[in-house]
């Protein structure tokens, strides 16, 4: 379109293109307060390479499908009151202080997330619930009146070692892996059966292994996921 106009145009209508062009440019970059201040740490956008290298060294996890991802209302509240979702910090075996019986995390030397005012917060809230996963997540894909929570808290629990690597309470479960006892309030039903249906299609490279989880397991594991952190309300 710019090159055409270029070519055809006379004389006076590329002035008044190139005289515009630097306003649209400015203001491009002033409405995105997610790319100036979120992008150092985040990406925003898939990227185009996915590779072990890229996941290693990321200062923070992705954010190109949070619109898809997280529920709105917790966003704005986290993002002016950030609380520790990784309790290793984004890799935890960075933090890891080797120990008996186990490993434990130095909690201490995990960094602080930066907070933003209310009104900062509901304008990045906006912005992020924009960024969508491509059609990975499908709006329907739990089905609420299917899923047994009960039967779903056996087999997070006990069944399906889900609880070696994430924590369903606050202090109960493992490190390496997001806290999920405000799942209820963080996450979105459809995400959350999306990726623990195959994590790998979010990142070829994560370390949350595929399990083959039937569909009804799926089912009630979410609906259990999905009931922690709703008392809160
Ligand atoms: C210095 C790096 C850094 C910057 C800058 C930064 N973040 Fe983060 N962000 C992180 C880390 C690390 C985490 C993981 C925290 C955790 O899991 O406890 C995180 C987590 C998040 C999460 C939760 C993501 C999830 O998957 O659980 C959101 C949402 C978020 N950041 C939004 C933002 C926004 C919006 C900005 C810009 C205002 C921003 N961040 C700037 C490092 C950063
Ligand atoms: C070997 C450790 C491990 C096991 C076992 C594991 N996960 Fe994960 N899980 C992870 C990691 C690592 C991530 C993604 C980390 C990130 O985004 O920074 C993840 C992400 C998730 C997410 C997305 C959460 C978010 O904030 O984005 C859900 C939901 C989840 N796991 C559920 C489960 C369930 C249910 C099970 C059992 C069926 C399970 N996981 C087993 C390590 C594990």
């Amino acid at each position: 379109m710019k090159a055409s106009l270029i070519f055809a145009a006379s004389a006076g209508a590329v002035l008044v293109a190139l005289a515009f062009r630097p306003t649209a440019v400015d203001a491009q970059a002033a409405g995105s307060e997610l790319t100036r201040q979120c992008a150092s740490c985040h990406a925003l956008t898939k990227p185009a390479e996915a590779t072990v290298d890229r996941l290693w060294t990321r200062k923070g996890p992705d954010l190109w499908y949070a619109g898809d991802k997280f529920n709105k209302e917790w966003l704005v509240t986290w993002l002016q009151k950030p609380t520790v979702i990784r309790p290793g910090g984004v890799l935890w075996f960075k933090h890891a202080k080797p120990g008996e019986p186990r490993d434990t995390i130095d909690t201490a030397a995990v960094e602080k997330h930066p907070a933003v005012d209310a009104e900062a917060a509901t304008k990045l809230a906006d912005e992020l619930m924009q960024l969508k996963s491509g059609g990975l997540v499908k709006e329907g894909a739990f089905k609420p009146e299917s899923a047994n929570a009960a039967m779903g808290k056996l087999a997070f629990s006990k069944l399906r070692g889900c609880i070696a690597c994430h924590q369903s309470a606050a202090g109960t479960g493992g490190l390496s892996g997001p806290e999920l006892y405000d799942a209820g309030q963080r996450l979105r039903a459809d995400y959350v059966i999306t990726y623990m249906k195959d994590p790998q299609q979010f990142d070829p490279h994560v370390w949350m292994p595929t399990l083959t989880l039937s569909e009804p397991d799926l089912q009630r594991i979410t609906g259990y996921l999905m009931s922690l952190g709703k008392e809160k309300e």
